[in-house]
C-alpha cells in the first residue's frame, strides 16, 4: 500500500532518489552587448535583463563568475545596421570587442568563463532578416560566407564556441570549414538545429532591435506544427559537423526535446527563450506565480525531457536562490 510513497516521506530520501538535478554549471546566461559607453539599461519587456556597453560588462561578468554558471552566450547590438549586416563580421565589431574585454577581465582575476558567440545577421541588417536578401527573399547560400566570417571574427577574438542561430541550411558546415582552414580545429560549433518560427522571441527582438522590417522568418525557421522535421534538421547539423545540437524554444517544445534526445548521441541544449522568461516575470510581478518555484520547475522539466544544458535568462537568479537556500 505504501510502496510508492515510502521514498517521498522526507527531503533526504527525495533528494537521494531524484532523477534530475538542476546545477548552475549546466546553465548558460545570454548577455546583450551594445555600442556606446557607460550603459547598463534594463530591457523593458525583460525585467532584470540588461543591455551593457563593453565598458560595463564587468558587472554581469562578476555576477556570472560568482554564480558559477556554465558560461555566457553573447549577442551584439551594433551602432549601425546595413543591408548585408557587415557589423557582424568586423574584426573590431561589438561581439569581438566584448569577448576581448571579458577575456582580459577574467584573466586579471585568474578566472575562466566559457564564452559562446551567437552568430546571426538579424541584429546587424537594416531589414532585420537573418541573412542577406535577394529581392524580398532571404538568400541562403549568399548568407553562408558572411556567417563564416562572423564566426571567425568572434573566434579570433577568443570565443570558445560559436552558435549559428539563423537556420540557414549548410551554415554549420560553412562555419566548420572556415574555422578549420584558419586553424581553429578545436573550436566547437553548436547548431541551433531545431529552431521554430516562434512568437516567443518577441522580447528578444525588442532587446536586440532585430524584428524583420517586412514579412516574417517562416521561410527559414521551422513550422511550429512539425516534429519529424526537427529530427531532419538535427541529422543535417550532425552531418555538417555540429558538436552540440539545440531545440528552441523550450517550454512549448518539450516533446521535440524528448524526441531529439532519443535520436542523437550529441550533447543537447535547449533555449528557454525571452518570451518564456517574460511570462514568468510578468505573472510573478503581479503576485500570480511564485517565481522561485516556477523557475525551478521549468528548469527541472528541461533536464527531465532530456536536455544536457539550458540557455536561460533565469540563470543568475536561480543561482542566487540556490546559494541562499544552502546558506
Ligand atoms: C537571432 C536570434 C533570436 C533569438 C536568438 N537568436 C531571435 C530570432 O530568431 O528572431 C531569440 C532568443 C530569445 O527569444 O530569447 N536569430
Amino acid at each position: 500500500m505504501q510502496r510508492l510513497r515510502r521514498l517521498r516521506q522526507n527531503q533526504s530520501l527525495r533528494n537521494l532518489t531524484a532523477e534530475t538535478q538542476v546545477e548552475c554549471t549546466k546553465l548558460i546566461y545570454p548577455v546583450f552587448v551594445r555600442h556606446g559607453e557607460g550603459i547598463c539599461e534594463e530591457i523593458p519587456s525583460m525585467p532584470g535583463v540588461y543591455r551593457y556597453s563593453v565598458d560595463r560588462l564587468n558587472e554581469v561578468v562578476s555576477a556570472a563568475l560568482a554564480a558559477k554558471v556554465g558560461g555566457l552566450l553573447l549577442f551584439g547590438i551594433p551602432e549601425q545596421k546595413d543591408e548585408c549586416g557587415s557589423g557582424a563580421w568586423e574584426e573590431d565589431g561589438i561581439v569581438p570587442r566584448a569577448v576581448r574585454a571579458i577575456r582580459s577581465f577574467c584573466q586579471e582575476r585568474g578566472r575562466s568563463l566559457l564564452l559562446i558567440a551567437d552568430v546571426c545577421l538579424c541584429e546587424y541588417t537594416s531589414h532585420g532578416h537573418c541573412g542577406v536578401l535577394s529581392g524580398d527573399y532571404v538568400d541562403n547560400d549568399a548568407s553562408l560566407p558572411l556567417h563564416a566570417a562572423a564566426a571567425l571574427a568572434a573566434v579570433r577574438a577568443g570565443a570558445d564556441m560559436v552558435a549559428p542561430s539563423s537556420m540557414m541550411d549548410g551554415v554549420v558546415q560553412a562555419i566548420r570549414s572556415a574555422l578549420d582552414e584558419a586553424g581553429y580545429v578545436r573550436t566547437p560549433v553548436m547548431g541551433y538545429s531545431a529552431k521554430y518560427a516562434s512568437a516567443f522571441y518577441g522580447p528578444f527582438r525588442d532587446a536586440a532591435d532585430s524584428s524583420p522590417q517586412f514579412g516574417d522568418r517562416r521561410s527559414y525557421q521551422m513550422d511550429v506544427r512539425n516534429v519529424r522535421e526537427a529530427l531532419r534538421e538535427v541529422s543535417a547539423d550532425e552531418a555538417e559537423g555540429a558538436d552540440i545540437v539545440m531545440v528552441k524554444p523550450g517550454l512549448a517544445y518539450l516533446d521535440v526535446l524528448h524526441a531529439v534526445r532519443a535520436e542523437t548521441r550529441l550533447p543537447l541544449a535547449v533555449y528557454n527563450v525571452s518570451g518564456e522568461y517574460s511570462m514568468v516575470k510578468a505573472a510573478s510581478a503581479c503576485g500570480w506565480l511564485d517565481e522561485r518555484r516556477v523557475v525551478s520547475e521549468i528548469l527541472t522539466a528541461f533536464f527531465r525531457a532530456g536536455a544536457d544544458f539550458v540557455i536561460t535568462y533565469h540563470a543568475l537568479d536561480f543561482a542566487r536562490w540556490l546559494a541562499e537556500e544552502k546558506a
